[in-house]
Formats: C-alpha cells, sequence, structure tokens
C-alpha cells in the first residue's frame, strides 16, 4: 500500500501553520542556521547528491542548474523564484505559499546562501493577492528575526529579499518572460541560450528556480541527500505535491513519492467520484498529452511518464470522468493557449488561432471533412517549431486526444458535443 510522505505539506493542519511562530514550533528556520555553518559550495553539492529535480514542470535538475553559474565576477547574481504557478489544473504552489510561506522564505534564504546571491526575488502571480499578501508578511517577519537582511544570525552573509506581483499572464510563467516583466517590460520569452545560469535578470547570472523546488531545500539539508534519494525512483528522488482535481470524490493535495501511480492517489483520494468511472486525465497539467484508463498504472515518475508518452509536468492529475467531452475540454484548454499567446512567434500567435476555430465547429457538430487532418497538421506546425514551451503545450491535449478519442472528433462532424455529453452541474467541460 502506497504511502504519502508529507514534507512540505505537513505541518498544513497546524494552528496557523503560516505565522513565523508556527513555523518556527514545527523546527522551521533550523536549516538556515545549519547552512549558514557550512560551506556553500558543499550546501551545492548536497542539493546535487539530493538528486532534487525541478518541480515547475520541467524536470531540470536543481543542483546542477546552480552548478551553472559561472564564476564570482564581483557583480551581482540574482535567485528568482518563479510563484507565477498558471498551468491549467496546477495547484501546488498557491497553497503550499499560503500554508507554509515560511519554508519557502527559507529556501530562498539557504539558496541564496548556496549561489552568493545577496538580492532574490518571488515572483508570483497576480491574481492571487491573498498569496502575495502573506508573503509579504512572511518576508517581512523574516527580517525581524533576523533570518533575512544584513548579517543573518552573525554569519556575515547579507540578504534581501524583493516580492514581486505580476499581473497576470500565463508567459510570464516562461522563466525569461518573468525575467523581462520583472525588468519592467512587456514579458515575452528570450531566445535561449544563453540561458538565465549565465545572463538572467538584468544580464546578470540567475537562478530561476520554482516555489516547490526552494522549499524542497531546507529539509534536504536537514534530513540529508541519502534521506531525499530513499524516496522515489532512481532518476526521480523525493516527494512532490501532486494536486488531484475534477471528479475525484476528495480533491486536494497529496504529498508523495516521485513513482507513485494514480491508481495509488485515487485509493487515497477516495475514488473516482460515486457511480462514475476514469475517462481521462492529465498527469502534469494541460500541457502534457493525456492518459486514459489504461494509464492508471504508470509510475508517475519522469522516466516512465515519458516512456508512457506523456510528461509528469507539475503533477496536476486533472480527472475527467465518462460525462466528460473530450472535444469540449480540449476546445477550452485551446482557448486558453490562443488567448496566452504572447503573439511572438507565428507558429504560436497563427496555429492557436486556428487550432481554436476548428476545435470550435467540431465542438458545436459542425466540423467540416477534413477537420482531424488539419487539427494535425497545424499541430505538426506549431511542434518544435514555437518560441517557447507554450506552443508545444497547446498542441499536446490535442493530438493526444484525436490518438485515443478519434471518434469523438469524428462525431464533430455531425453531432455537437452537447447532445453527446450533456453539460451538467457537476461536468467540468
Ligand atoms: P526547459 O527544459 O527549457 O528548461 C528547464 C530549466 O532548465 C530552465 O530553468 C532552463 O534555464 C534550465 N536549463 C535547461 N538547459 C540548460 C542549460 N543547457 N544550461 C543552463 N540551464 C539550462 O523547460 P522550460 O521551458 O523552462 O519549462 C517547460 C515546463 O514548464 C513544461 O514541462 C511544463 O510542465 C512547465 N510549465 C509549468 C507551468 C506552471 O504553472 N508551473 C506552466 C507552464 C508550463
Amino acid at each position: 500500500m502506497a504511502q504519502l510522505t508529507p514534507v512540505l505539506t505537513a505541518n498544513w493542519g497546524d494552528d496557523k501553520p503560516w505565522t513565523l511562530e508556527g513555523y518556527t514550533a514545527s523546527g522551521g528556520y533550523a536549516a538556515l542556521r545549519q547552512s549558514l555553518g557550512m560551506d556553500a559550495g558543499d550546501l551545492v553539492s548536497m542539493v546535487k547528491a539530493s538528486g532534487l529535480r525541478g518541480r515547475g514542470g520541467a524536470g531540470f535538475p536543481t543542483g546542477m542548474k546552480w552548478g551553472f553559474l559561472p564564476a564570482p565576477d564581483g557583480g551581482p547574481r540574482y535567485l528568482v523564484v518563479n510563484a507565477d504557478e498558471s498551468e491549467p489544473g496546477t495547484c501546488k504552489d498557491i497553497p503550499l505559499m499560503l500554508a507554509n510561506p515560511h519554508v519557502l522564505v527559507e529556501g530562498v534564504a539557504i539558496t541564496s546562501y548556496a549561489i552568493g546571491c545577496h538580492h532574490a526575488f518571488i515572483y508570483v502571480r497576480g491574481e492571487v493577492v491573498h498569496v502575495y499578501r502573506r508573503l509579504l508578511k512572511a518576508v517581512a517577519d523574516a527580517y525581524a528575526a533576523g533570518h533575512l537582511g544584513k548579517n543573518i544570525h552573525g554569519s556575515g552573509f547579507d540578504l534581501d529579499v524583493t516580492v514581486h506581483a505580476g499581473a497576470g499572464a500565463y508567459i510570464c510563467g516562461e522563466e525569461t518572460a518573468l525575467l523581462d516583466s520583472l525588468e519592467g517590460r512587456r514579458g515575452q520569452p528570450r531566445l535561449k541560450p544563453p540561458f538565465p545560469a549565465v545572463a538572467g535578470l538584468y544580464a546578470r547570472p540567475t537562478v530561476v528556480n520554482n516555489v516547490e523546488s526552494i522549499a524542497s531545500v531546507p529539509a534536504i539539508v536537514t534530513g540529508g541527500a541519502d534521506w531525499f534519494t530513499s524516496m522515489g525512483t532512481e532518476k526521480s528522488a523525493g516527494h512532490g505535491i501532486f494536486s488531484l482535481s475534477g471528479h475525484v470524490t476528495r480533491p486536494g493535495q497529496y504529498e508523495a513519492p516521485l513513482g507513485i501511480t494514480l491508481r495509488e492517489l485515487l485509493e487515497m483520494a477516495g475514488g473516482v467520484r460515486e457511480g462514475h468511472e476514469l475517462k481521462f486525465w492529465t498527469p502534469g497539467g494541460s500541457s502534457t498529452p493525456i492518459f486514459t484508463a489504461e494509464h492508471l498504472d504508470v509510475p508517475l515518475d519522469y522516466e516512465s511518464v515519458g516512456a508512457a508518452g506523456s510528461m509528469l509536468g507539475t503533477r496536476a492529475l486533472q480527472i475527467f470522468d465518462e460525462t466528460t467531452s473530450v472535444v469540449r475540454a480540449v476546445a477550452r484548454w485551446t482557448d486558453f493557449y490562443a488567448h496566452e499567446s504572447c503573439g511572438k512567434c507565428t507558429p504560436c500567435r497563427e496555429g492557436t488561432y486556428w487550432l481554436k476555430q476548428v476545435l470550435h465547429r467540431l465542438e458545436a457538430g459542425d466540423g467540416e471533412e477534413g477537420d482531424i487532418d488539419t487539427l494535425l497538421d497545424v499541430c505538426d506546425n506549431i511542434l518544435g517549431r514555437a518560441f517557447c514551451a507554450l506552443g508545444d503545450g497547446a498542441t499536446s491535449p490535442i493530438t493526444s486526444a484525436i490518438k485515443y478519442f478519434r471518434e469523438e472528433f469524428e462525431a464533430g462532424m455531425h453531432t455537437p458535443a452537447s447532445e453527446l455529453f450533456p453539460p451538467n452541474r457537476s461536468a467540468l467541460f
């Protein structure tokens, strides 16, 4: 029987876990004191040895990313936390920052010390004003307690932290668009390379890491790399927050070792809502190819999900039962991508527009002969040709849905989705 591994979520049920007092009572900031007594290079080695991989979706090894920073040249280097969580279905960083903002602040302080940064930024999604306020309070309290600011705990290490609220654009979660936005410009992706590690914020070496990645660092410091690698799989180590949403009995955040399966998570979450059965699901938000009931036993680690034809992404497990029209679901996601495309590159800007037109007529039962081929052709012309991952992500639900549910798209040439799958109060799409 699979077990949960609450680390980041361990104190969520405590009394006011978001306060400095609450966090300190559960051992908070001990890892920072321990880190300040360590050699910065040893901290980087420890995170490398832990096998922690970026929890924002791409799974790039965190310690390796820190190691890409060039040797100090006397100029500034930055840490930027990507807290612009916006992937449809993804709801892990926002609850984490609401329930436990200090674990992020502590992770920021430790990481900054490890990489030699004296000014860190937390770029939070603009719509979540409550999270922004909570972070501002946590940072202010951390300064007052001496966890941030000048000469932290007598170590001689100085760190300032700025919390910045974005203006609510999905593209600003793309790390280089985020940096443009933070610099005060319209957020649009930059060409990579150079990667931010070499030329990031204000063209200085910058580490951009996801909230959950940075929040995982304090426990790695206190627990050790071996403790972290004792969870998960060989190449996908540690614990992660899996967000279950949709047609599931008990939706929410389930922190478990990587490699757990949806079947096991569903058992803990009370299963698909009563009287219904699983039709399809996303392993990592809407930008990852969908899965079906045949994938219930795929271990949710980077390698296994990849081998099964999708991506682990943000571990946003959106569950859809048999009442859902896959055409309608895919059309809604495509509306989102078309709206959020920043317009910088033609394949994404024009492609998402045309995908939306075709999907809308299929949803309405007004599809034309050849529409499925047109969808696949447009996806083929976006995939690998867009400036950033947004375009690729927009194609994933479409091509995978056609692969598994082609007959529903064919039905769109004569029957509206609303007839085949009447919308009802409990239907998600
Ligand atoms: P990526 O694979 O291009 O890069 C991942 C990270 O590794 C970046 O920080 C990049 O700078 C770094 N990196 C890669 N190669 C490097 C090199 N040679 N040298 C230095 N650094 C290097 O992926 P990307 O485009 O940053 O993110 C795509 C992922 O984002 C998707 O897999 C998706 O799951 C996720 N995503 C998450 C969202 C959210 O709300 N959390 C929203 C949309 C997408």
